[in-house]
């Protein structure tokens, strides 16, 4: 897969600021602001809305984007944005709200239901400007091309993506994480490492990606518990988002794999935060592939722990790469998969659903429906 990244971004500790004089250069006036309830309960989009309104933009705010996005809340919110000619989309909040920016600034310039454009490169006009600001240390989504949208009357997830939607600028403030609760720095951040090491490890992966997803989780190995401890931490806050943006370029540029078919099963079916699912269901999805990746898995280990790699041959390298992912989840209070409150009965059809994944033949091995049920079963 060959390496593309054209969103510009900007990180750093005020970046927050530069949103309207990046604005002004795309010579619009009518500004859609997407974010979620949870946002909106902190300063953020009170603090973005009135910059914009001293900069004279006209600004639309819409606040009711739902964790795992439904299809309908995004064909509501476009309706809404082409009947007010809103001319740019700017989405504040966590993959869920950035996917649906994403969504919508398509949908502005293309007709009909997002329903109608699963797949990839499946429309016809390029999207509204779309200006990404995470508000988590996991998405990634502001610098990948993929909107993933809940189809509730399927109980499934579905993909739209293509060139034109990559964000045209991603800000990237470190910041806006200090209203996280701690819950969400560990469950985000640790969507952040699944993406980088499935990028990693999955085979469509390219030198460029590991590079990236090499940095990303060595960041997060370094900074993620000391980000869940003390988000007043500087250093800490800055190198969680950072990692979570290089994470989204690894990935981005990859794929994702096994955990991920998992986890939007199961968020397809039951509003579980897709990090927490992605916690819990890293290291068994890993270990179920460990003969074919050991190598990858060894290399990293040494990169983490180049002292202690030294004596370890590839096979316990792998192993204890393992065991530190198991150790990392440990420190950030990650529960067990029975808090996650599945009924066996369900195992099947989420076995199902992850076997027609999107991501499913980018697993480092083959994955049936059979081998899904097996790692749920183990659970
Ligand atoms: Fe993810």
């Amino acid at each position: 897969m060959p390496f593309r990244l054209p969103t510009r971004v900007h990180f750093g500790s005020k970046t927050l600021d530069q949103l309207a004089p990046i604005l002004e250069s795309y010579g619009h006036q009518r500004i859609l602001l997407v974010t979620d309830a949870g946002l909106q309960s902190t300063k953020w989009p009170g603090y973005v809305t009135a910059k914009l309104k001293d900069h004279l933009f006209e600004v639309t705010v819409v606040d009711s984007i739902e964790p795992n996005p439904r299809h309908s809340t995004i064909d509501e919110t476009a309706n809404l944005a082409r009947h007010a000619d809103i001319e740019l989309v700017v989405g504040l909040g966590g993959g869920s709200v950035l996917d649906a920016g994403k969504a919508i600034a398509m949908l502005l310039n293309n007709e009909g239901s997002i329903l109608s454009y699963e797949g990839k490169n499946r429309f016809f006009n390029g999207s509204a400007p779309f200006i990404a600001i995470p508000s988590t240390c996991g998405t990634g989504s502001e610098v990948t091309w993929v909107s993933v949208i809940t189809n509730p009357d399927e109980e499934r997830k579905l993909s739209i993506k293509g060139d034109a939607m990559f964000p045209n600028e991603a800000i990237v403030d470190p910041d806006i994480l200090k209203t996280l609760p701690a819950s969400l720095i560990a469950y985000t951040g640790m969507d952040a490492y699944t993406h980088a090491i499935e990028a990693y490890t999955c085979n469509c992966g390219n030198p460029f990606s590991d590079a990236l997803a090499e940095k990303a989780i060595s960041l997060l190995d370094n900074y993620l518990v000391r980000a869940f401890l003390n988000i007043e931490d500087t250093e800490a806050r800055r190198e969680v988002m950072r990692a979570a943006t290089v994470a989204g370029m690894a990935f981005g540029n990859a794929d994702v794999a096994g955990v991920h078919c998992l986890s939007e099963s199961i968020g397809g079916v039951y509003d579980i935060p897709h990090g927490l699912a992605n916690s819990i269901l890293l290291h068994p999805v890993l270990s179920s592939h460990q003969s074919i990746i050991n190598h990858k898995l060894s290399t990293l280990y040494t990169i983490l722990y180049p002292q202690k790699a030294q004596s370890l041959g590839t096979e316990h390298a792998s192993q204890a790469m393992l065991e530190s992912i198991l150790f990392l989840t440990s420190q950030l209070d990650i529960p067990p998969f029975s808090a996650l409150s599945i009924p066996v009965d369900d195992y099947p059809r989420i076995a199902s659903l992850s076997a027609t994944n999107n991501s499913n033949g980018s697993n480092p091995r083959t994955m049936h429906k059979s081998d899904y049920l097996a790692i749920l079963q183990s659970l």
